[in-house]
């Protein structure tokens, strides 16, 4: 009996436990945002953007990669930004995965014993990420949402709980041209061509490897 008892208690205590985990699950990085977006989303994904202005050419969007983002100032990381593909022409990190607000781009073969780790990004600056060795207790900034979006079949990324800053840019900082993802465009930045920049809306497109 007092088995049954404190089973009892223990499974009402663990139900009203529930909301609360949800709420948290949901995430800071989500503050804001449509319900049913989430920091954990429970799918890999690829990245693509879609016009908010322009016309498109599907709704999925043009695909995004990494590539060379802004001269860095550490030694030991270089610096890469999203991408567009058609501007890139190669894709060494197949797909992406959001953990608790923290996005981490994924290593293709030819990038083993890497890894990505995402910063804060402040307003007008490239989303970018350090790419270093592989590290196994990084310190990523929990900036990232995948935002629920009714009217799409796509969450879309929020940065900085915003799923509405994002331009595509032409870069002026890499070697060969580049077309980078940046939040909050601004004239200010030189990394990229301001009278360049587009708005677009970044879809998360479920990946199965
Ligand atoms: C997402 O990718 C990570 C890293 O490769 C992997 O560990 C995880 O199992 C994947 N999750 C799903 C749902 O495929
Ligand atoms: C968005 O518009 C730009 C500029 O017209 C174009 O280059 C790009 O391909 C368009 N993106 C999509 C997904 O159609
Ligand atoms: C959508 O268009 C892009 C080019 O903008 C192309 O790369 C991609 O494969 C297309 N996706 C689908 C599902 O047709
Ligand atoms: C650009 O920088 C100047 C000087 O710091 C500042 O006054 C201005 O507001 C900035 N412009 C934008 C669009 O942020």
């Amino acid at each position: 009996m007092f088995a049954l008892v404190s089973f009892l208690a223990l499974f009402s205590a663990s139900v009203s436990a529930m909301p609360a985990l949800s709420v948290r699950q949901n995430g800071a990085s989500c503050t804001g945002l449509a319900d049913g977006s989430t920091d954990s989303p429970a799918y890999n994904f690829t990245l693509a953007a879609y016009n908010t202005t322009l016309s498109n050419t599907n709704s999925t969007g043009a695909p995004l990669v990494l590539g060379w983002g802004p001269a860095g100032t550490s030694p030991a990381a270089s610096e890469w930004a999203i991408s567009t593909y058609a501007a890139w022409h190669s894709n060494e990190w197949p797909y992406f995965t959001l953990s608790n607000g923290a996005l981490f781009p994924i290593p293709g073969p030819d990038e083993n014993g890497l890894g990505a780790y995402d910063f804060t990004v402040a307003s007008g600056a490239e989303v970018a990420f350090y790419v270093t060795e592989h590290e196994s207790d990084p310190e990523p900034a929990l900036i990232y949402c995948a935002s629920a979006d009714a009217d799409s079949e796509y969450a879309k990324l929020a940065v900085n709980n915003d799923a509405d800053s994002l331009s595509l840019c032409q870069a002026t900082t890499a070697a060969w041209p580049n077309t980078v993802l940046v939040y909050e465009a601004n004239s200010n930045n030189t990394n990229y061509d301001y009278s360049t920049c587009y708005p677009v809306q970044v879809n998360l497109v479920p990946y199965e490897a």
